[in-house]
């Protein structure tokens, strides 16, 4: 029974449907971010990082940065169903937003990197994504003097290499949090910070439509890979997602469970793009996914009312934390 955990097996069990289900047993605060020791925050590392994030010079093109594709104006994300990289071709999966990404467990939509320090340097080399050499990168950098002895203040003499610059990117992506939401302060004794809609979502999420069963905890995901029956879309006709990793058959066609604090607002949805909405997504599940080849157990018809639907949209809509504000960096 892998990839279940207890709420999962509580809410199949009924016990989290049945009216007035313990309320109190599902909230879980964010916690603080937690820094791993080999990158330790500072403030001086977190700017670094700002800067490199917005730095369209660290792609061959010198006209893509992270921000393209994960743009604060767009939710962290780019505002399309499948991303356009290098070479202005679409991709087969949508960019995610990075809001929260500090909490995942895994990175991508199939996992397949486990720190952000370690994600960071992928896109940079990808040749569909930022297409740049490293060595030609650190060339690049070492030429601006801004560059230079911010490395050195924050590093060390002789540090700028591909290590700190993922290091510096990580350590500002940690800093991108969704704190503060209507459903935050409604547990922190203000009744009132949800609306009634808002609060029957949250009952039909974590009861009738089984939503908790997957996206629990404080950012709401199991950080577990469940295949949901996303029906193909874009240049890739079929996309195994974790399987891609594990090459386990039960992973065929599973993806990561997303968070879902700031959901509303990285439209579109789900790993393709498929779904242009909130209310789609909820239209999706209740009609129990599209593809049904390998579907996970947990996927089935809801028979939702009109007026549950849109209660479940409320609710997501009361996980927007407060506005992530970002001021953008003068580049070296
Ligand atoms: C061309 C668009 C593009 C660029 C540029 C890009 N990304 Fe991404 N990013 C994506 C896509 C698409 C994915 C998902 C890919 C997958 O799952 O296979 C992704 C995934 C991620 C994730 C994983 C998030 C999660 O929840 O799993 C992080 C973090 C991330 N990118 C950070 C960055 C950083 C940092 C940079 C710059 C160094 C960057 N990206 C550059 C498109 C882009
Ligand atoms: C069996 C586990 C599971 C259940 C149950 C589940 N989800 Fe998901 N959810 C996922 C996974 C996995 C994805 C990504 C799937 C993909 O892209 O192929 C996802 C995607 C989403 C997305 C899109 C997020 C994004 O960034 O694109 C939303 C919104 C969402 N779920 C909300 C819900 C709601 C509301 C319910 C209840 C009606 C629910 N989920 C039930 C696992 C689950």
């Amino acid at each position: 029974m892998k990839h279940i955990s207890i709420l999962a097996l509580a809410c199949v069990i009924g016990f989290f449907s049945i009216e007035g289900f313990a309320e109190d047993s599902v909230y879980d605060p964010v916690p603080a971010m937690q820094h791993p020791s080999d990158n330790a925050w500072s403030k001086d590392k977190e700017e670094l990082g700002k800067m490199l994030y917005f730095d369209p010079r660290l792609s061959g093109s010198n006209w893509i940065s992270c921000a393209t594709c994960h743009n604060p104006g767009l939710g962290w994300s780019d505002g399309l169903p499948r991303t356009i990289g290098a070479g202005q071709k679409e991709l087969g999966r949508h960019s995610p937003t990075i809001i929260n990404s500090g909490y995942f467990e895994n990175q991508m939509w199939d996992g397949r990197k486990k720190s952000l320090e370690d994600q960071a340097k992928g896109p940079i080399a990808a040749s569909v994504e930022m297409n740049q050499d490293y060595d030609e990168l650190i060339r690049e950098l070492k030429v601006l003097p801004g560059y230079v002895s911010r490395f050195n203040k924050v590093f060390g003499k002789n540090a700028l290499n591909i290590d700190n610059i993922a290091k510096a990117i990580a350590t500002f992506e940690r800093s991108v949090v969704s704190i503060n939401a209507p459903y935050d302060k409604y547990w922190a004794g203000d009744r009132g910070a949800m609306s009634t809609s808002a609060v029957n979502g949250m009952n039909v999420f974590f009861g009738k439509a089984k939503c908790g069963i997957c996206h629990n905890g404080p950012v709401f995901t199991d950080s577990g890979f469940h295949n949901i029956g996303v029906k193909p879309a874009g240049p890739l006709k079929v996309d195994l997602g974790r399987y891609n990793e594990s090459k386990d058959d039960f992973d065929k066609g599973a993806f990561k469970t997303p968070g879902l604090r700031d959901i509303t607002k990285s439209p579109p949805y789900m790993h393709n793009g498929t779904e242009a909405n909130l209310k789609d997504v909820i239209e999706f599940y209740d009609r129990g996914g599209d593809a049904k080849e390998n579907l996970s157990p947990f996927i089935t018809p809801l028979g939702l009312t009109g007026q549950e639907k849109k209660d479940l949209v409320e609710f997501l809509k009361a996980l927007d934390g407060e506005p992530i504000l970002v001021t953008l960096p003068i580049l070296p």
